[in-house]
């Protein structure tokens, strides 16, 4: 075995995908942003003029498409079909498609699938909705993470602003309530806690202070398994 199995999972704006990153470079791992896949199906959906309503429609693009990562230095790219989509899959507009279209169970169908291929070997810190839940349910070391929506949409709503989008701090926490809600209430694969997943409530702690709890864990388990 390569190394463990980590999922975290939690509604958007918990810190998610700078945490799988953080972790997985700190191990040495594979980190696997799941909602990236989900919103470059919604991009390709989009861009296709597909009513999003239509699971079979969605699902069948979704299908044709091939979805990869390429690691570099400044960061991990998303590649649509060999196409650069790393910026285009994080407007808001897209967001709130993605939410739409990851109802839809063909679409999680073949990516469950294809995220399972990718993790099989271990040596992977995935992040998503039910990476502990469905994709991994035997994962090595499952984490919650939380915060306060008002913390989440802040730090969002800033996050946004960096990267030169204009949006107002109400609408960005409404918008996530808006995502909390769907992505909670879906019938397949709702955001849920996995019994056996340890929470982490992030509304006040720093990145920094998430990830040493994480490490300390991950440490412990993988000594159990006799895991360098
Ligand atoms: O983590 P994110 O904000 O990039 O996720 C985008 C959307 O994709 C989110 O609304 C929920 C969905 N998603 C999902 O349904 N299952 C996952 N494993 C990951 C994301």
């Amino acid at each position: 075995m390569n190394g463990l199995i980590i999922t975290i999972d939690g509604p958007c704006g918990s810190g998610k995908s700078t945490l799988c990153k953080r972790l997985a470079a700190r191990l040495g791992y594979i980190a696997l942003d799941t909602g990236a896949m989900y919103r470059a199906v919604a991009l390709a959906a989009y861009r296709a003029n597909c009513d999003c309503e239509d699971c079979e429609q969605v699902t069948k693009l979704c299908g044709e498409q091939r979805i990869d990562f390429r690691r570099e230095a400044e960061g991990e790219r998303v590649l649509l079909n060999g196409e650069d989509v790393s910026e285009a899959i994080r407007t808001p507009e897209i967001s709130l498609l993605t939410s739409r279209i990851s109802s839809c169970s063909g679409v999680r169908r073949i990516l469950v699938r294809r995220q399972q291929e990718i993790g099989a070997a271990g040596g992977v810190v995935l992040e998503g909705r039910d990476t502990g839940t469905v994709v991994f349910p035997k994962a090595d070391v499952k984490f919650f993470l939380t915060a306060d929506v008002a913390e989440r949409g802040k730090r969002r709503w800033l996050e946004l602003r960096a990267r030169g989008i204009a949006a107002d701090l109400e609408s960005t926490i409404a918008e996530m309530q808006e995502r909390d809600r769907a992505d909670m209430n879906r019938t397949d694969s709702p955001l849920s806690k996995a019994d056996d997943a340890v929470v982490i409530d992030a509304t006040t702690l720093t990145i920094e202070e998430v990830l040493s709890r994480m490490e300390e864990i991950v440490r412990v388990r993988a000594a159990e398994k006799g895991i360098r």
